[in-house]
């Protein structure tokens, strides 16, 4: 079983970013704590985050073919914009959780928008990074039994 989380653009700058509304906690933090939790689990986890959209379609496209069996991404502004990622998630046909760590439908009607939820086996907004968390613990849940 591997896993793949992807965050998109800013999500680099989390712990400085917006604190109020995005939290204290690091990107690095987060994704070390998801990795740990992943380990303990004997399943593979990698976090990749790119402020390029194209990057991010290159990086589902990779996910096709290496292995991944589930991915969870905070597409972040890209949520709301983007076609193309959509498009790579459909293309690649894997099951995928859509993160948000704010409450994207309580804040500005543009963000209320995702060109990703219809595709995605669930939605978690506005549990800050737990939200990753209950993410990992689905996927985890989904295992085939061996
Ligand atoms: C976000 C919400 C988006 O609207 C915003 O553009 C982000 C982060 C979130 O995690 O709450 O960059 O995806």
């Amino acid at each position: 079983m591997q896993v793949l989380v992807l965050h998109g653009p800013n999500l680099n700058l989390l712990g400085t970013r917006e604190p109020g509304i995005y939290g204290a906690q690091t990107l690095a933090q987060i994704d070390e704590d998801l990795s740990k939790k992943a380990r303990e689990a004997g399943v593979v986890l990698e976090s990749y985050q790119s402020n390029h959209e194209g990057a991010l379609v290159d990086r589902i496209q990779a996910a096709g073919r290496d292995g991944t069996r589930f991915i969870i991404i905070n597409p972040a502004a890209y949520t709301h914009t983007s076609v193309a990622i959509r498009d790579a998630l459909a293309a690649v046909a894997l099951p995928f959780v859509e993160v948000h760590l704010s409450n994207i439908h309580k804040r500005e009607s543009f963000r209320h928008h995702s060109y990703l939820s219809d595709l995605a086996v669930g939605v978690i907004c506005g549990l800050g990074p737990v939200g990753y968390h209950l993410a990992l613990q689905y996927a985890l849940s989904q295992r085939p039994s061996s």
